[in-house]
């Protein structure tokens, strides 16, 4: 089932308001999103821009899975926002991009941002936050970024409103999060291997306190990119920035 959407005029960040009410006690599964953010954050301590017209979603939820496993919840957000683009979207220009960046025609075009805690009953909230680009796209960013109204298919003039784009994520995180508690997460990872690009070539992953360049050879079974490094070693990244193919030449610095 789909949880219901609170859809608010304003907040400073959706993922904040999903920490307040996970921490005063809120246990009900449910989507909060807003039209604007005043303080929007992105991965990383950065900002995320916040302008009316894009979409900014937080799905808070509990769950009973460990830590480790809970976090393969961020694969399930990203099929979600790829079925979202696929709805309107020219055909094949949707992508993702390890672990959760889901692109248009190869440029950022959303982001996920996944946070929790222990909720007073004992289990885990996680607040999944969701921006995606429909009207617009930021600029100055380090990588090119790009919005849906910019690669919308020609039989649709503008992008979709806040309230009908926030129930079609809605609808697509419902069905890839009963198929991963259903089925584990095999088919969630080999579905988003499909559509993940940039998971066999040149890669540099900029982590906490150092940058690693090698050759990216696929995912390993929890969804890590497996890093081949020039001396031969296999490193396993769960998290960083990471730049593949030409994107990555010139980042190693
Ligand atoms: C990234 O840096 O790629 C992740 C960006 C996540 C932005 C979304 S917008 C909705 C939710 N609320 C926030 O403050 N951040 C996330």
């Amino acid at each position: 089932m789909t949880p219901p959407i609170h859809l608010l005029d304003e907040i400073d960040s959706t993922n904040a308001e999903a920490r307040r009410r996970a921490e005063s006690g809120d246990a009900a599964s449910q989507w909060i999103v807003a039209r604007r953010q005043s303080a929007g954050r992105g991965r990383r301590g950065r900002e995320w821009n916040s302008d009316t017209g894009n979409l900014f979603a937080t799905l808070l939820t509990l769950t009973a899975k460990p830590p480790v496993e809970a976090a393969q919840i961020t694969f399930v957000a990203a099929l979600a926002v790829a079925d979202l683009f696929d709805a309107f979207a020219v055909p094949g220009v949707v992508s993702i991009k390890w672990p959760n960046d889901v692109m248009l025609a190869g440029d950022k075009a959303s982001g996920i941002l996944i946070e929790s805690g222990l909720h007073a009953n004992g289990a885990l909230w996680l607040a999944v936050g969701i921006g995606v680009n429909l009207a617009h796209a930021p600029e100055g960013t380090e990588r090119p970024a790009t919005s849906l109204a910019a690669h919308l298919r020609t039989d649709i003039a503008y992008p979709p409103s806040i309230d009908a784009a926030a129930t079609v994520l809605a609808e697509a995180f419902a069905v890839w999060q009963a198929r991963w508690d259903s089925l584990g997460f095999e088919p969630i990872l080999d579905a988003w291997t499909a559509r993940t690009t940039g998971l066999d070539g040149p890669c540099v992953a900029r982590l906490g306190h150092e940058t690693v360049e090698g050759i990216a050879e696929g995912v390993a079974q929890d969804g890590a990119l497996r890093l081949r490094i020039a001396d031969g070693a296999l490193r396993l990244i769960s998290a960083g920035d990471v730049f593949f193919g030409s994107d990555a030449h010139g980042r190693a610095a």
